[in-house]
């Protein structure tokens, strides 16, 4: 979603604020601006632009702004209005002094619009935002603060906001309410931005703001306040992982180096946290009295998070046998699902910022539950609003589609389904060992298929003309073909579906012809031979098959045009495996059609809006 950077220092502001807003380029968004005050003559001066940042940067060689050592930049991902330049944040008041640029929903701007509007405000913007410049500026022009604060209690909705007024040249305000804003600390020089990432080359000293916080920020002092401006104790965090986490690093794409960082992360976790074979949860927040508790699980999660819920379903119930359902988060909290206090929620998400996740999560704690996420982003919405967090420590994943997130979220579910299998019972020594012992070697299992991605390439770039894909699983891999599909349409724009393999009879076999290419997840299993029946079935209608199965499988050559083999594993950890091709399937076959992968159109990385 969008992307806010503001800076207040010593260094000419301008090109450091493109360099950092290049950083969350990522996150996804359509036009793009910064605004800066003049150190010459304290005027405000803007420059923004549909497109790319490097638009940005290119007009900026024509209409230069001035030298400026206080500014605040922004990447918009359109919501109320198209992306057009007047729409692009910062947006100012009608004096043009105070400037502001706005991640988040103004739920009741229209009603503030029109009040503002009869008082003679003008809006030049389609935008939910700009009446918060014009708000602002309703409340006089002494107090930048305390007509911010004021702002701030009229908005309905969730912001995280960047403010610089030429009346006071040396301030920065920031101020969040659902919406993520961190405060970098530096050496006479502050910052804010939407996450670490983006100032991570200028400082590691991070202030992670509150829901209802709001800063008061110059070059050498950073004071923290609440809704009512009470000073609250600001505490600075120093985060860990290196710049390097948020560079290439070689790769043509971050999709591809975090492809291949999955390995490594699933290592990190499981040396972390599998004990003398034994699984610790640290961080659970649940004694395991509490959790035996527990009489039933709902996880609930977004997109490829909610994939991984799936498989979390299966192996919880298989393994551990409490009864496990799960939701997009979406549809939980208007559902009216059946909680009480003896229900497990684990709310599962990368970013920890997903609107609604979170509000799933707040629904589940309205009504008694208890909640564990299952979350990357350290200090992030959804681990201050959980009753216990389970880190994942992917490091920072900056590709829109997300692959080491899902790995090492699917890596989180294993460890919990063992967790509830021991303490419930329902597992031999000897199956939990075995296990362990499984999991433990699917990293190198990872980095044996990644040495064969020449072969996965050049069987992607063989299909990359398909129209539309459908992807088959069964059992475990049900979730995989899911996420499969949503890998390939999220970066190749191919329209794809995943489907149970069972279902197939029942709609989609319609769709079957010599147009249509099928990707079935055939690893060993129970099922195994259902599925070939399922690649019979396809074959008879002329749908062109690509197989993901086990080494050693020769019958299935029969049954498909390309096959891709991974090493065994135990049946019930094949999902952690067969997902590594699928990833290398979608990213191939979308660099093969020229396409943006680490940013594809209309999608952002973390989706904060409802
Ligand atoms: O940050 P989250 O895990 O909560 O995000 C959930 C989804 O928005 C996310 O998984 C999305 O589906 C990805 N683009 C998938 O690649």
């Amino acid at each position: 979603m969008c992307g806010i950077v503001g800076y207040v220092g010593k260094k000419e502001a301008t090109p450091l604020l493109l360099s950092a807003l290049k950083r969350l380029e990522y996150r996804g968004y359509d036009s793009c601006g910064v605004g800066v005050i003049s150190l010459k003559d304290g005027r405000i001066a803007v420059q923004k632009t549909p497109g790319k940042i490097q638009n940005l940067v290119d007009l900026l060689k024509t209409k230069d702004l001035p030298l400026s050592h206080v500014g605040i930049s922004h990447t918009r991902w359109a919501t109320h209005g198209k992306p057009t330049r007047s729409n692009a944040h910062p947006h100012a008041d009608t004096s043009g002094k105070i400037l502001i640029v706005h991640n988040g929903i103004i739920e009741n701007y229209q009603e503030l619009k029109a009040e503002l509007q009869s008082k003679g405000y003008r809006f030049t913007s389609e935008t939910d935002s700009e009446v918060i410049a014009h708000l602002i500026a309703s409340f006089g022009r002494d107090d930048l603060f305390k007509a911010v604060q004021k702002t701030l209690k009229k908005l309905v909705g969730s912001f995280a906001l960047g403010i610089i007024s030429s009346d006071f040249p040396d301030r920065l305000i920031a101020a969040r309410l659902g919406s993520p804003l961190i405060i970098g600390v530096g050496k006479d020089e502050n910052f804010i931005a939407s996450d670490v990432s983006a100032i991570l080359e200028h400082t590691r000293k991070i202030i992670y703001l509150k829901d209802g916080e709001i800063a008061d920020i110059r070059s050498d002092e950073v004071c923290v306040y609440d809704l009512s401006g009470r000073k609250v104790p600001a505490k600075i965090q120093t985060v860990s992982f290196k710049l390097d986490a948020v560079q290439k690093e070689g790769f043509p794409h971050f999709m591809l180096k975090e492809i291949h960082e999955q390995p490594e992360v699933l290592s990190a976790m499981l040396s972390l946290r599998l004990k003398k074979g034994m699984v610790v949860l640290e961080g659970i927040g649940l004694s395991d009295t509490a959790l035996v508790q527990c009489r039933n699980i709902m996880i609930v999660a977004c997109g490829t998070a909610y994939h991984a819920g799936l498989v979390g379903k299966y192996i919880i119930e298989q393994l551990a046998c409490v009864p496990v359902a799960v939701d997009v988060s979406s549809e939980f909290r208007y559902r009216s699902p059946i909680i009480d206090k003896n229900t497990l929620v684990i709310a599962v998400s990368q970013s920890g910022e997903t609107a609604d996740t979170l509000a799933a999560v707040r629904e589940a704690k309205a009504r008694g539950a208890k909640v564990v996420s299952i979350c990357n982003v350290v200090g992030s919405s959804l681990t201050r609003e959980s009753d216990g967090v389970l880190y994942t420590h992917a490091g920072p994943e900056i590709g829109v589609a997300s692959t080491k997130a899902y790995t090492a979220q699917l890596g989180m579910m294993y460890l919990l389904a063992l967790k509830f299998a021991v303490i419930h019972k329902k597992l031999s020594g000897f199956r939990v060992q075995s296990l362990v012992k499984g999991l433990k070697e699917i990293p190198a299992t990872l980095k044996k298929i990644l040495k064969d991605k020449a072969r996965i390439a050049k069987i992607a770039r063989a299909n990359a003309h398909f129209g539309s894909f459908l992807f088959l699983g069964r059992n475990v891999n049900f979730p995989s073909a899911l996420e499969g599909a949503l890998k390939l349409k999220e970066i190749s724009y191919i329209p794809a579906e995943g489907y149970a393999a069972g279902e197939m009879k029942h709609g989609p076999i319609a769709l079957i012809d010599e147009y249509r290419a099928v990707v079935c997840i055939t690893p060993e299993s129970d099922t195994y031979e259902k599925m070939i029946s399922n690649m019979q079935e396809i074959r008879a209608r002329k749908g062109k098959i690509i197989a993901i199965a086990t080494d050693g499988d020769t019958g299935i050559r029969q049954h498909a045009s390309n096959i891709i083999y991974v090493p065994k594993v135990d049946r019930l950890l094949t999902p952690l495996v067969t997902v590594l091709p699928l990833q290398l399937i979608a990213y191939y076959i979308a660099v093969a059609r020229g396409n943006d992968v680490d940013q594809p159109r209309n999608l952002a990385k973390s989706v904060t809006v409802e």
